[in-house]
């Protein structure tokens, strides 16, 4: 609900176990990738958010089955009656540009009106575009409606990406996965939920390789079968709860987690002086002793430091001791918390990309409002860690992403409530 808030009394360590939610950029592409598919597609480690309540919506709307109980969503694509996504719908989720490829692969056509930007900036598709083309499809893009048809059908070819795009990379799997022939996909994004998705789409009888290297090739075949996959864990809710853990000087267990998927940054947190183990189904995280700062954080394509991560781990940094710098070259305004966290007494310089962050003896709770998905989270670390009380407006955009965030801290012993 939109006027909800999110009120902490910072100053707790965080203390106890948890168990990660679902990765949300893993279950939205394979929830789109259901349409793709015969019979039914049962898929489990669901996270319960507002992007996959948005996704059902899309997929009802476009005649599927769809039934969410639990983390379980169950989708039947057999009575798929539309190829268009309502503007109103495409704006609700930014990622809805995934039902392009979607769409493309299951019905040769879709309308849908230009996503528009998000809080991180202008969220461009023209690679999107790009590919579709190449694919053999029309696409007609004018008064910010998208249309794109294959009238005889998409055909596989090579595809060289300028940049490694996550969602472009994810588009091209789904158009391409039942196009006729060969598909390869040069410089393509290597995040771990790509590797998801592929492994989704080949037990529903796909045949992709390479999906999590550079180089995915992709054999079209005629038809996919909807099957029961359990998505993978979210890494960056993991991040999120260890960058808490920091803030607080607390000791926590994340389970349902294998911590080489957290090894992208994991070693800022070493850096930054908690003591981490990971092991295969979760993640030891202890930062009882004071947090110093780290070098240079530069936000990279995978496997480089996840820029989805930079906000959360940044609330961390402000009461550590010393000066981090963060490089940010995956969005152009990712920096929209600073404001948030200046207010609550963090010393933060932005300058363009960079933002030098020097610690701060303490941060007080302040009322501020959720800016972005991630920003909003990295306010709920500043608080956890701040002296007093902070509020949190417009908790919405947390709520996207982040399943019973509020449970999950108070769980651990922190003072967080929903009101
Ligand atoms: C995915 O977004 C994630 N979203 C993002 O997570 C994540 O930050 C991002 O990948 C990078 O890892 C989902 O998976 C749903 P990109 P996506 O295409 O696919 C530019 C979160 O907080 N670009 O790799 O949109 C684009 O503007 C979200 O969970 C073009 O210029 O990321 C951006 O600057 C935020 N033209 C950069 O590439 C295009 O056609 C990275 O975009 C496409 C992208």
């Amino acid at each position: 609900m939109q006027n909800q808030k999110i009120v902490i009394e910072g100053g707790v360590p965080l203390r106890g176990d948890i168990k990660i939610q679902g990765a949300k950029n893993s279950s939205l592409p394979i929830i789109a990738a259901s349409l793709l598919c015969e019979g039914e597609t049962v898929i489990k480690n669901c996270p319960r958010i507002s992007d996959t309540y948005a996704s059902c919506r899309i997929l009802s709307h476009l005649g599927c089955r769809c039934n969410l109980s639990g983390n379980v969503l169950t989708v039947s694509a057999d009575k798929k009656s539309s190829c268009s996504v309502s503007d109103e719908l495409m704006s609700e989720m930014r990622s809805s540009i995934i039902y392009m490829g979607a769409l493309l692969g299951s019905s040769g056509e879709c309308c849908m009106t230009f996503p528009g930007g998000c809080e991180l900036g202008p969220r461009p598709i023209d690679m999107h575009i790009d590919a579709m083309k190449k694919l053999g499809a029309r696409v007609k893009d004018e008064y910010g409606i998208i249309e794109c048809s294959a009238p005889h059908g998409l055909k596989g070819t090579k595809i060289i990406l300028s940049y490694p795009s996550v969602g472009t990379t994810e588009n091209i799997m789904l158009a391409a996965v039942k196009a006729e022939g060969e598909t390869v996909i040069s410089n393509a994004a290597m995040e771990p939920e790509i590797t998801d998705l592929a492994e989704f789409l080949n037990k529903c009888g796909g045949r992709i390789k390479g999906a999590g290297t550079g180089k995915i090739v992709i054999d079209g075949v005629k038809k996919l079968y909807g099957c029961t996959y359990t998505v993978m864990p979210d890494r960056i809710a993991a991040a999120t709860y260890i960058s808490a853990a920091a803030a607080t000087n607390g000791e926590i267990n994340i389970l349902g987690i294998d911590g080489l998927l957290c090894d992208s940054f994991i070693s800022v947190f070493e850096q930054m002086g908690c003591y981490i183990y990971i092991y295969d189904d979760r993640v030891y995280v202890n930062a009882e002793r004071p947090l110093r700062s780290v070098g240079k954080i530069i936000t990279m394509p995978h496997p480089g430091f996840p820029t989805d991560a930079q906000a959360v781990i940044m609330a961390a940094l402000c009461k550590a001791r010393g000066s981090s710098i963060f490089v940010e070259n995956i969005f152009e305004s990712r920096y929209k918390q600073v404001d948030a966290l200046v207010k609550m007494g963090a010393n933060i310089k932005v300058s363009g990309k960079t933002a030098v962050v020097t610690g701060v003896k303490r941060l007080y709770g302040s009322k501020v409002s959720a800016t972005d998905l991630r920003g909003g989270a990295s306010m709920i670390v500043a608080g956890l860690g701040a002296d007093g009380k902070t509020e949190i407006s417009d908790i919405y955009h947390i709520d996207r992403g982040y399943e019973n965030i509020e449970n999950i801290i108070s769980s651990l012993g922190g003072k967080i409530k929903r009101i």
